[in-house]
C-alpha cells in the first residue's frame, strides 16, 4: 500500500465513525482535558487511534490517543487528544499521518498546541505563546523521501507557515478575554531528553522563544498540503538553566492543568471567531 492509500483508508474509517470536520485541533501535553471537559451535548463522536487502520499508538502519559469530534459555534471540530512524537520512535510519516488524513477529509484549518519550555526569560510558567515561526533543530523533516505530488510540491514555501489571519484572530480572541498572549518562535529539538543549559543558550541566540519536541513536523506537513495553521504553546516550565532547578514531566503536566481554564477559554473563543469558507 502506498502512503496515499494509507491516508485515504484512515480518512474513510474516521469519516464513517465521526463524519466530516471543518477544523482540527491537536491538543498537546497537559492540554488534552479541553476535549474531556466539553459539555456532552457538544460531542458528536469519538474514535480511538487503535481503531484506525494504519495509525500508530500514542505512548506518552497524558496523551489519550483518540479523536473527539465536537460541535463548537456551529463548526465541526476534530480534536486530537494525543499526538505521535518522533522521540517515541515513530517514523516521521507516522507523526504527520493524522494531519494528512484530516486534510484528506477536507479539513483546511489546523490548530496545533503544545507544552514548551520558556527560552525567552520574560516568560513564566503558564505563559501562552502564539507561534509566529519555527526553528527545526530536530534533525528530521517529514517531507524527506519521495515527494507525494498529490499532497504538495517538492520544495514547499515556508515563509508563512502560521497563517497571518489566524494569528490575528488568536490575538483578538486573547485581547477580548484579557488573556495575555505573547508571540514567539518555537524551536523543535529531537527529545526525549530535555535540553542542556548550553543548548538553551544556543537556541536563544538563534532566535527561539520556546523549545519543545513536537509541532514542527505537523506544521511542515500542513504547510505542504496548503492548510492554514495556527500554533499555540503553553510555556509549562522555564527551559533548562533559566532557573536553578531541574525540569520534569510532572511539572509540565501540572502547569498544563493550572492554565487549563485560560487555555480553554482562549481555544473556544478562537474556534468561535474562525470563519470557515
Ligand atoms: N523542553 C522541551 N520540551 C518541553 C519542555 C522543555 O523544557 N517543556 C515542555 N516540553
Amino acid at each position: 500500500m502506498n502512503e496515499m492509500e494509507r491516508i485515504s483508508r484512515a480518512a474513510a474509517v474516521i469519516e464513517n465513525a465521526c463524519g466530516k470536520a471543518d477544523i482540527a485541533v491537536v491538543l498537546g501535553s497537559g492540554l488534552g482535558n479541553y476535549a474531556a471537559n466539553l459539555p456532552e451535548e457538544r460531542v458528536i463522536a469519538e474514535i480511538s487511534y487503535g481503531d484506525i487502520p494504519g495509525f500508530p499508538r500514542a505512548t506518552v502519559a497524558g496523551h489519550a490517543g483518540k479523536f473527539v469530534f465536537a460541535n463548537i459555534a456551529g463548526k465541526r471540530v476534530a480534536f486530537m487528544c494525543g499526538r505521535f512524537h518522533s522521540y517515541e520512535g515513530h517514523p516521521m510519516a507516522d507523526v504527520v499521518l493524522p494531519v494528512r488524513v484530516l486534510n484528506r477529509m477536507g479539513v483546511n484549518t489546523l490548530i496545533l498546541t503544545n507544552a514548551a519550555g520558556g527560552v525567552n526569560t520574560s516568560f513564566t510558567p503558564g505563559t501562552l505563546m502564539l507561534i509566529e515561526d519555527y526553528l527545526n533543530l530536530s534533525g528530521k523533516n517529514p517531507l524527506t523521501g519521495a515527494n507525494i505530488d498529490e499532497l504538495g510540491p517538492r520544495f514547499p514555501d515556508m515563509s508563512r507557515v502560521y497563517t497571518p489571519a489566524l494569528r490575528q484572530i488568536a490575538l483578538q480572541a486573547a485581547g477580548e478575554l484579557g488573556i495575555p498572549l505573547r508571540k514567539g518562535v518555537y524551536c523543535m529539538m529531537s527529545g526525549p531528553t530535555y535540553e542542556t543549559p548550553a543548548e538553551v543558550r544556543m537556541v536563544r541566540i538563534l532566535g527561539a522563544d520556546a523549545v519543545g519536541m513536537s509541532t514542527v513536523p505537523e506544521s511542515i506537513a500542513a504547510a505542504h498540503c496548503s492548510m492554514e495553521v495556527l500554533g499555540i504553546s503553553c510555556i509549562t516550565n522555564m527551559a533548562a538553566g533559566v532557573l536553578d532547578q531541574p525540569i520534569n514531566h510532572a511539572e509540565v503536566m501540572e502547569t498544563g492543568k493550572r492554565v487549563e481554564k485560560e487555555f480553554s477559554a482562549l481555544m473556544t473563543r478562537i474556534l468561535e471567531k474562525i470563519d470557515i469558507a
